[in-house]
């Protein structure tokens, strides 16, 4: 390792030790020397590894990683590098209105900044909430210096009377009993909070777990790294260890293009069936191939994903939760599961610097009633279907939550299983839906596809997790908990809704959603893997051409800047100008 460092010049050193402009080293020493750094670590032969901050006050879900720093500082400096927290704009799931995915794209702005404008030789990436991951991840992708993601962890496992209380998922289930009439106001409020019972992110496998699984499986944490819960001795061990890795990373330089292969994408999208994961992580990879450069399509969803059977037994898919995960192995299991049914791509390499087949080794399920085999699932397809039609070019369903009774009520008609035609319900955007659900005027009946437009990347802006929308209270009582769905927004990863979701391209930028109307007959053929309104052509070439956008009013600067530039989901709702960055440097000085 001495001799390795001793010949490197590292990126950090054209800032602390650049003979081409004496006076600008000075001054850039001279400020960081201040804080109490010697003159001998910013100039000598050890890389600065910037530590991205997403925990704060304000992102409960990561604020884990402001105890682990002190751990990941010693695993940085144990390993010979000289470490730099830096803060980054904080994504709160359940804290940022309109929406928190509103603000990945603008946390990714600020990661690429700091990691391009700043003496950085690598980074160690804190995640957790659901987009501060994929945000993470498509910062380092841009700027393709090595990075390792350090995942908070869950929280421990909610319970509330003797019965596992999982996130968000308990709010699904406990809106619905307050609608019914079974719990007032206070028990609905208590139950929730059940659900959380210490610091970390959502302990159900809902966008947090999974987008932290999808950084295990493409190769970007080390090996076990993603399922430890938030408080456990091993989430500080890890931390220790990940700062001690990226050292080695730097050395190497093994950088994200190096992990981030199209054969680590089909991986991770082969894991996120197994493991039930959310329908929030098409978009976000979609994103992160994009901003590395790896050609991904919203169909290779399907085509790879589909068939790829659900292991984990884990809510909103299943009955256990975050703890139970780890203790059965977690990622890696699962992985080691699949490795030996051959649905990996072995030879993917890693942040530890080993093959996916070598950082397996040893790995498989520590306990099969969480943690299934491959032989004996919990559901043989687990994937996504992707469908399409004159409503959309794109939209995701995920048939891994469709219940038994949903099947049986809507999808297995005698002759015609997976195909169901039913009358459209039209909302627009949550507020329409709030007001109106229970209006008995809109005839709905347990025979009725709901649908809501407005809500995608440009419409709500940043995509409303909206589209799993609770039935009338009236259908409710008559115990049907579940209607189909439709919509150009997203929903919650820890919803057991069987919705038909990310409808792309949006109806405020035109897509067919915009043209249907309620009352229209809506068809759905899950064996075609389409969906269309079963609406004469020339009259619906006639609302086409009658359609006019909607005015569109943003409240921040931001959000028109996103509005402005954003694409839409199938294609991972990036930025589009940002996606023609790759491997940043584009020649650094200016300095
Ligand atoms: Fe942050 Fe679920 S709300 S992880
Ligand atoms: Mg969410």
């Amino acid at each position: 390792m001495g001799d390795t460092r001793a010949k490197k010049r590292f990126r950090s050193q054209e800032w602390f030790d650049n003979p081409n402009n004496p006076g600008m080293t000075a001054l850039y020493v001279e400020r960081y020397q201040n804080q109490g750094f010697t003159q001998g670590e910013l100039q000598g032969d050890r890389p600065v590894i910037g530590i991205a901050q997403t925990g704060s006050d304000l992102a409960p879900c990561n604020k884990i990683h402001i105890f682990l720093m002190d751990r990941i500082k010693a695993g940085i400096r144990d390993a010979g590098g000289i470490p730099m927290e830096f803060p980054v704009h904080p994504i709160q799931e359940t804290g940022k209105r309109p929406t928190a995915a509103l603000d990945r794209n603008l946390s990714y702005l600020g990661l690429v900044e700091v990691l391009h404008g700043y003496p950085i030789d690598g980074v160690v990436l804190t995640t957790g909430c659901d987009k501060t991951t994929p945000a993470m991840l498509m910062g380092a992708a841009t700027v393709d210096i090595p990075a390792i993601a350090l995942n908070g962890g869950p929280m421990l496992d909610g319970w509330w009377k003797g019965k596992r209380a999982g996130s968000g998922t308990i709010i699904w289930e406990s809106r619905r009993l307050l609608a019914e009439g079974e719990i007032d106001y206070d028990e609905f409020m208590s139950r929730v909070c059940a659900s959380a019972p210490s610091l970390g992110h959502c302990n159900t496998m809902g966008t947090a777990s999974t987008m932290n699984a999808m950084a295990e499986a493409l190769g970007m944490t080390l090996t076990g790294s993603s399922a430890i819960p938030a408080p456990f001795r091993e989430r500080m061990n890890m931390a220790y260890e990940t700062g001690k890795r990226i050292v080695g990373m730097v050395l190497e330089d093994l950088k994200p293009s190096d992990i981030m292969t199209r054969e680590a994408f089909e991986n991770a999208i082969r894991v996120n069936s197994a493991i039930g994961g959310s329908t929030n992580a098409p978009p976000h990879l979609q994103a992160v191939a994009r901003h590395i450069g790896v050609a991904l399509d919203v169909t290779d969803w399907q085509t790879v994903g589909y068939d790829v059977p659900l292991l984990v037994n884990m809510q909103p898919a299943g009955t256990y939760l975050g703890e139970s995960f780890f203790r059965a192995g977690g990622v890696p299991a699962v992985m080691g599961e699949m490795r030996k049914a051959g649905l990996l791509h072995e030879g993917a390499v890693t942040a530890s610097g080993k093959t996916v087949a070598e950082a397996l080794e040893g790995w498989e399920s520590r306990d099969p009633d969480v943690i299934r085999t491959v032989a004996d699932p919990m559901r043989p397809h687990a994937g996504f279907k992707v469908l399409s039609g004159n409503l959309f070019d794109s939209a995701l369903m995920k048939t891994s939550v469709i219940s038994e009774d949903f099947r049986a009520r809507y999808l297995s008609e005698p002759g015609r299983e997976g195909v169901y035609e039913a009358r459209a319900v039209v909302f627009e955007g949550p507020e329409d839906y709030h007001d109106r659900i229970n209006d008995p005027a809109l005839g709905i009946d347990d025979r009725t596809i709901l649908f809501i437009r407005g809500v995608g990347c440009v419409g709500y802006p940043g995509s409303a997790e909206v589209v799993n929308m609770q039935p009338p209270d009236a259908v409710l009582k008559q115990g049907i908990h579940h209607l189909p769905t439709v919509g150009d927004g997203r929903q919650s990863g820890t919803s057991e809704s069987p919705s038909i979701l990310n409808a792309s391209p949006e109806a405020v930028v035109g897509g067919g959603l915009a043209h249907l109307k309620t009352g229209d007959t809506v068809r759905l053929d899950l064996n075609a893997s389409r969906m269309d309104a079963l609406v004469d052509p020339a009259e619906w070439q006639a609302r086409i051409d009658a359609w006019t956008p909607p005015e569109i009013r943003s409240q921040t600067p931001w959000q028109e800047i996103y509005r402005r530039h954003v694409g839409q989901l199938a294609d991972g709702g990036c930025l589009e100008l940002a996606t023609a960055y790759q491997k940043v440097r584009r020649d650094l000085p200016r300095d």
